[in-house]
């Protein structure tokens, strides 16, 4: 999605002006981290890991703690080896590159992070203008490359403001402009809006966007929180004990989770389902409860229009529908009452169609 070809820079434009990038295609091939502590015993921080991130994709990797997604992303910036496997960065394995080279690799890779990581001792466009300085830019091109960066985050009027005199959301946004400052075409986020709050995490997520969107640069966002992934990834990899247990587009894994640990991350995100106590509050009724998968021809409304006209009731107590890719999808629970033919009828003629389950007694 969303992969602008690069632009050639016009005659007399800055050669290092934020530009798009062609995005940088990431594959992990039978990758495996094994960890020894010193009493010989083994983790498996990564078992047999195989996946493609597309140019300019956004990928969502999202786990429980412990799960290996930062070794993970430790690995694409070569900070960590892999036991065994390769690890391809736009078609050349990174895993054999001597630390120069990795050196140089580093620089087309972008890094924010949960504690932002920012040098205390120096204002945000010194923050900003730190890795300008290790690349040797010049100083006039490092300051306007500064000001343009501020600019792009929002923060035009804060370059000389302190980490401490800044929000959390705002030094994230001087951490986004850091690591955007050499152009990379890649970027790694781990837990980068793990520390904000639900407001400033959705205008980090938008500013990242925003990123992917003009500059086409490939992201990987890490994290614990499915709302993250929903907000912002292309495709969503799950993590659990150092493998990917689900894989897919973010419409289909939030529409039709497989595993068990995919199925809970979902519903953190879209609470569409009554929970154990609001379970319990329903079945306080008389009638019989259904929670009803809504997709298109899921046939919901022709089986509720014959269960009236058969006699029965039908009142809807739960619910939530929404759009993710361009698709929408939800559940509805209903309650039932009267006829109990027609109640039968509706459950029948639905199993046929989409997913309906009865909330039991
Ligand atoms: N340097 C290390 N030495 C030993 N074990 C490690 C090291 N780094 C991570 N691990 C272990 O690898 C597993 C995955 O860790 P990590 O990648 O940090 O998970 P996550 O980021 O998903 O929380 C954990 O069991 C962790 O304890
Ligand atoms: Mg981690």
């Amino acid at each position: 999605m969303s992969t602008s070809a690069p632009q050639p820079a016009p005659e007399g434009r800055d050669p290092h002006a934020l530009r798009p990038t062609p995005g940088t295609r990431v594959e992990f091939r039978h990758i495996t981290k094994i960890f020894t502590n010193n009493k010989h015993a083994e983790t498996r921080a990564l078992d047999d890991v195989s996946l493609t991130v597309e140019p300019g994709e956004v990928i969502g990797i999202i786990g429980y703690s412990g799960a290996g997604k930062s070794t993970l992303v430790r690995m694409i910036n070569g900070l960590d080896t892999p036991t065994s496997g390769e690890l391809l960065l736009d078609g050349t394995d990174i895993v054999p590159l001597p630390e120069a080279r990795l050196r140089s690799l580093r620089s087309h890779i972008g890094m924010i992070f949960q504690q932002f990581n920012l040098f205390q001792s120096r204002t945000a466009a010194g923050n900003i203008e730190y890795p300008l300085q290790l690349a040797k830019m010049p100083k006039p091109e490092r300051k306007r490359r500064v000001k343009e960066m501020l600019d792009f985050v929002g923060l035009g009027d804060k370059g000389r403001s302190y980490p401490e005199q800044l929000s959390g959301g705002q030094k994230q946004r001087v951490g986004i402009a850091r690591a955007l400052a050499t152009n990379p075409s890649l970027l790694l986020a781990d837990e980068a809006t793990s520390a904000l709050d639900p407001e400033t995490t959705r205008e980090v997520l938008e500013l990242l966007r925003k990123v992917n969107k003009e500059l086409g640069i490939t992201i990987v966002v890490i994290t614990h929180e499915m709302e993250v992934v929903r907000s912002i990834a292309d495709k969503v990899a799950v993590m659990e004990n150092g493998k990917f247990v689900e894989y897919g587009s973010v419409y289909e894994v939030f529409s039709n989770p497989q595993t068990t640990v995919a199925q809970r991350f979902v519903a953190t995100a879209l609470r569409n389902t009554p929970d154990n106590v609001e379970a319990e509050d329903l079945l306080a009724h008389e009638g019989r409860l259904f929670t009803i998968d809504l997709t298109e021809n899921s046939g919901f409304f022709p089986a509720s229009a014959r269960a009236t006209e058969n006699g029965a009731t039908i009142d809807i107590v739960h619910g939530g529908v929404t759009t993710l890719q361009h698709q929408s999808f939800g559940k509805v629970t209903v309650r039932l009452n009267g006829n109990p033919q027609a109640m039968e009828d509706f459950y029948r003629s639905l199993s046929r169609t989409t997913t309906i389950k009865e909330i039991a007694r």
